[in-house]
C-alpha cells in the first residue's frame, strides 16, 4: 500500500492548531509525527506533500446534498459523477444526499434508486438520509428496517411543498414517534408550507410573478413558526432528536437557540447563500437574473425586520447552528429555471453549492466571523459526529479514514463560470465571489483527488458509508 507524508503543515482540529506530519498509508492516517519526529524516527513514504504555510484539514463533509433529484418539473443537473467531482475540487471528501420516497412510494425501492444513481460513479465516499415524503404504517416500518439494515439514521421530512413532499402535523408526529424508538435524527424543512401556498396565490392573482417574489411570499416568521411546531412536536414524542435543515431566517434561530436552553435535543445548519445573498442584491437582479437564486427556504432581505446574516453568523460562533451544508441542488437557467418565466412558484427551487463551501466559509474566518477552528468543527467534525461517522471521517487521527484538503491561505480562489466552476450548471450563483484562500491538495481514503489545479480522480473510487446514530447526544 503507497504510503505519503504531508509535512511541514499546520493541522487544524476542531481544538485547536498544531505543527506536524501527517502520515498516511493506503487508506488511513498511520500516524501524526511532531515537527522533527520524521527524520530522527527515520519515516520514509513513496511520496511526500510538503504543506509549508499551509492548513492541513480534515476532508469537508457536506450532510445536505441532492443530486439528479427530480423536482420542480425537472430534475437536478448533476449527476452522483459530476457532483461529487465538483465536490473534490472544493475539498468535500463525502456527501450525503437526500435518497427520496415519495406519497404512494415504497421507502426501500427510493433508496435502492439512490444506491442504483451513486454505485459506481462517485470520486469521493458517498452516504444517504433518506426523504419521506409518504409517510404511512408501511413507510414508518420501513425507517426502523433503515436504521437497522441499511446504515440510514436519519430522515428528512418536509413542512412546505404542499402536494409534493409536505407532511401534516399528525404524520410528523408519527414519523418522530418511530424516531425515538429507533434512535433515528428527523431533519426538518420548516416553513409553513400551506400559509406559503395562499400568499404565493395572491402575488401570481396581482401579477407579481419575479423571481423576487419567491422570497416575499415565502416571510421569516413562517419559517420561525414551522421551526416553533416542529421542536414542539419532537418533546411531544419524547425529545427526539430533530435536525433543522438550511436555516435563513432570525425567528428560527431563536426558537433553536431556546429550545437548546431548555435542553431539548435539537440542532440546526445554514447554509451559504443565507450567510451572504440578500434578496436586493440577488433575488431582485433585473429581468429573470434572480431565479438563479430561488431556493427554499428563501433569500431573505437587507431591510427585513431581522438582522438574518449577522444572527447565522453569531449561531455558528454561539453553536446554535452545529453545521454549515450546502443543500446543493443545482438547476441550469436553460430549460430549467425558465420553466419559471412569468411565474416565480414554477422556478425550481434549488442552488449549486457542493463546490465552494469550504471557500466560502473559509472566508467567514477571514472576515473575522469565526474561528479556524469553527470552520474546520462546522463544516467536517460535527457533520461526521452529528450523523454517525466519526471518527472515520471528520478528523486528522491515527485510525481515521485518510481524507485529507491541504489548504493555501496565501492563494486565492476566483468563483465563476470561466474561474472556477465544476458543478453542472450553465451560471454560477457565486459568480465573481473573490476567497482568500484556496484548495490546494485533496485526498480521498489515501487517493489524491485533486492537486495543482486538476483533478486526479476515479470515478467509482468513492464508496457508500453505513453511518451508525448520531454520536453527538451519545
Ligand atoms: O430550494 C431547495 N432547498 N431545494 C432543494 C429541496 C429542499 O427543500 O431541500
Ligand atoms: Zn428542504
Ligand atoms: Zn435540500
Amino acid at each position: 500500500m503507497a504510503r505519503t507524508l504531508i509535512i511541514n503543515g499546520t493541522i487544524i482540529s476542531p481544538t485547536g492548531l498544531s505543527a506536524g506530519d501527517v502520515l498516511v498509508d493506503g487508506e488511513t492516517i498511520a500516524a501524526i509525527f511532531q515537527p522533527g519526529q520524521v527524520a530522527a524516527l527515520g519515516i520514509t513514504a513513496d511520496r511526500t506533500i510538503d504543506a509549508k504555510g499551509k492548513y492541513v484539514i480534515p476532508g469537508g463533509i457536506d450532510v445536505h446534498t441532492h443530486m439528479e433529484l427530480p423536482f420542480g418539473g425537472t430534475e437536478a443537473s448533476d449527476t452522483f459523477e459530476t457532483g461529487s467531482n465538483a465536490a473534490a475540487w472544493g475539498g468535500v471528501t463525502t456527501i450525503v444526499d437526500m435518497a427520496l420516497q415519495r406519497y404512494g412510494e415504497n421507502v426501500q425501492e427510493g433508496l435502492a434508486t439512490w444506491h442504483r444513481k451513486a454505485e459506481g460513479n462517485c470520486s469521493i465516499d458517498y452516504a444517504f438520509h433518506q426523504i419521506i415524503g409518504g409517510i404511512d404504517d408501511q413507510s414508518l416500518k420501513d425507517m426502523t428496517y433503515l436504521v437497522e439494515n441499511e446504515g440510514v439514521t436519519s430522515f428528512k421530512l418536509f413542512m412546505a411543498y404542499p402536494g409534493v413532499f409536505y407532511s401534516d402535523d399528525g404524520q410528523i408526529l408519527k414519523a418522530m414517534q418511530t424516531a425515538s424508538e429507533n434512535g433515528a435524527m428527523i431533519m426538518m424543512h420548516a416553513e409553513n408550507g400551506i400559509a406559503i401556498d395562499v400568499l404565493v396565490a395572491q402575488h401570481l392573482a396581482r401579477r407579481e410573478t419575479d423571481p423576487k417574489y419567491h422570497s416575499i411570499s415565502r416571510p421569516s416568521l413562517l419559517e420561525g413558526e414551522a421551526t416553533h411546531r416542529a421542536i414542539v412536536l419532537s418533546k411531544v414524542a419524547g425529545n427526539v432528536p430533530l435536525y433543522i435543515v438550511h436555516m435563513s431566517a432570525a425567528e428560527a434561530l431563536d426558537e433553536v437557540a431556546q429550545a437548546q436552553n431548555e435542553g431539548l435535543n435539537v440542532f440546526a445548519e445554514t447554509c451559504p447563500q443565507y450567510l451572504y445573498m440578500t434578496l436586493e442584491d440577488h433575488l431582485a437582479q433585473p429581468g429573470f437574473e434572480g431565479a438563479k437564486y430561488v431556493c427554499s427556504p428563501p433569500i431573505r432581505s437587507k431591510h427585513d425586520h431581522r438582522h438574518h446574516h449577522a444572527d447565522l453568523w453569531k449561531g455558528l460562533r454561539m453553536n446554535e447552528l452545529a453545521i454549515v451544508s450546502t443543500d446543493h441542488c443545482p438547476f441550469c437557467m436553460k430549460d430549467q429555471k425558465e420553466l419559471g418565466m412569468g411565474d416565480f412558484s414554477k422556478i425550481p427551487n434549488g442552488i449549486a453549492g457542493v463546490e465552494h463551501r469550504m471557500e466560502l466559509i473559509y472566508q467567514g474566518v477571514v472576515l473575522g466571523e469565526i474561528s479556524l477552528e469553527r470552520w474546520v468543527e462546522t463544516c467536517s467534525t460535527t457533520p461526521a459526529r452529528m450523523f454517525g461517522m466519526y471518527p472515520k471521517k471528520g478528523i486528522i487521527a491515527a485510525g481515521s479514514d485518510a481524507d485529507i484538503v491541504v489548504w493555501d491561505p496565501n492563494a486565492k480562489t476566483k468563483i465563476g463560470i470561466n474561474d472556477k466552476h465544476h458543478m453542472n450548471t450553465d451560471h454560477s450563483a457565486w459568480e465573481g465571489t473573490v476567497i482568500d484562500g484556496k484548495v490546494d491538495t485533496v485526498m480521498s481514503r489515501g487517493m489524491v483527488v485533486m492537486e495543482n489545479n486538476k483533478f486526479t480522480g476515479r470515478k467509482g473510487h468513492g464508496k457508500y458509508i453505513r453511518r451508525g446514530l448520531s454520536q453527538y447526544l451519545h
